[in-house]
């Protein structure tokens, strides 16, 4: 059954039950060595799936929790070997998290049970922010789909390793470095800015948030991002998308007038598919550059906007990296699948 949380719409199983799990992988397409969040009401469910669970960890879960916060511990020996991922393998540690979303904390009760719950969309395509976008990827597979309407965070939680009491961000999130450090009164630094480290968080190395279309990030200030975009796209034969910003708008209308549509989120009940024609633009503005919240929002409303409207080429405004700037970037680039350009 897929449920909102407070970040993206989740797709759940009983943690415990192997059928159920195995069942999660299939219908997501999901590899197999890829983990999973388990979900839990509180920090005593967590507490009671990890074999240890360090005081530096207690603190950012009772300043952090219910929210946006992932904690990767060493996992209870008590625990099935295969429980945190699919059940052909061994998770020596498990990531926890009690999400903030009424309807999610209901379920959980509910259930009575750990709920391992992956982003409720195809494995590789961008994380569901509504309802819809979980129909639209898994429909026909799953058979409950709780709407719980609007999501406030709409990008996935931070993913933080607090195993051999350190605190190292696996994934970037709305739980910020800063925050993190500030609980802790410590540095706390992403995983994969430190060169000659592999990825610890099995899911970063695949392609992920992924539009059908080819995608490029752009940064600079707004004029100079425009200006790049607008060269491109004057010389582009393919439907073309571009990600804008509010300070940005003024400056498409102006190079490319009646070639370019600007369109809103949500989309009003038209989501026919291949509606532009080839050197046709289409322009969403997913937020504002000064908050990165409304940025991150939108970003995955917007990338499948983009395919439904058929866009083959998409050019997106990468925002600053400050806060949650941080997690939209890390999601634009790996959207863009690298490509990122600095003009
Ligand atoms: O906001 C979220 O975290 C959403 C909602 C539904 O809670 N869930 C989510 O799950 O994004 P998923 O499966 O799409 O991403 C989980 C990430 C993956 O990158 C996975 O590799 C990592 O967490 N992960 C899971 N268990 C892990 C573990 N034991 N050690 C390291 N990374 C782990
Ligand atoms: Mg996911």
């Amino acid at each position: 059954m897929a449920f909102p949380t407070e970040t993206v719409y989740g797709l759940g199983a009983n943690a415990l039950n192997a059928e159920a799990v195995a069942k999660l992988y299939a219908v997501k397409g999901r590899p197999g060595d890829n983990p999973l969040i388990l979900h839990v009401r509180n920090l005593g469910g967590a507490i009671a799936l990890a074999g240890d669970f360090p005081e530096h960890a207690r603190k950012l879960a009772r300043e952090y929790w219910p929210g946006p916060l992932t904690l990767v511990v060493n996992k209870s020996p008590a625990l099935p070997a295969w429980v945190g991922g699919h059940p052909c393998f061994t998770a020596r540690t498990v990531a926890l998290r009690v999400p903030s979303h009424p309807s999610a904390l209901a379920l959980i009760e509910a259930a009575g049970v750990p709920i391992a719950a992956p982003s409720a969309n195809k494995s590789g395509a961008p994380s569901p922010t509504d309802a819809s976008h979980v129909e639209a990827d898994l429909g026909g597979a799953v058979d409950y789909i709780l709407d719980g309407g609007e999501i406030s965070v709409g990008l996935e939680s931070t993913v933080l390793d607090v195993t051999g009491g350190g605190a190292v961000i696996l994934r970037p999130g709305a739980v910020t470095a800063e925050m993190l450090s500030a609980v802790l009164g410590t540095p706390v630094r992403e995983a994969a800015l430190v060169s000659g480290e592999s990825p610890r968080s099995p899911g970063t190395k695949y392609r992920h948030y992924a539009p059908r279309a080819e995608m490029t990030v752009v940064c600079g200030n707004p004029e100079a991002c425009a200006a790049y975009i607008a060269g491109k796209l004057s010389a582009e034969s393919r439907p073309g998308g571009i990600l804008a910003t509010a300070q940005t708008e003024k400056y498409y209308k102006n190079y490319f007038k009646d070639r370019i549509h600007f369109y809103t989120l949500p989309e009003a009940g038209d989501s026919a598919s291949g509606g532009l024609q080839p050197g046709e633009i289409a322009a969403l503005a997913a937020g504002d550059r000064a908050d990165p919240q409304t940025v991150a929002r939108n970003l995955y409303a917007c990338l499948r906007r983009f395919d439904s409207l058929g866009a083959e080429v998409i050019y997106a405004e990468g925002v600053g990296e400050s806060g949650l700037g941080r997690a939209v970037m890390d999601r634009m680039v790996k959207a863009a699948g690298g490509n990122v350009v600095f003009v």
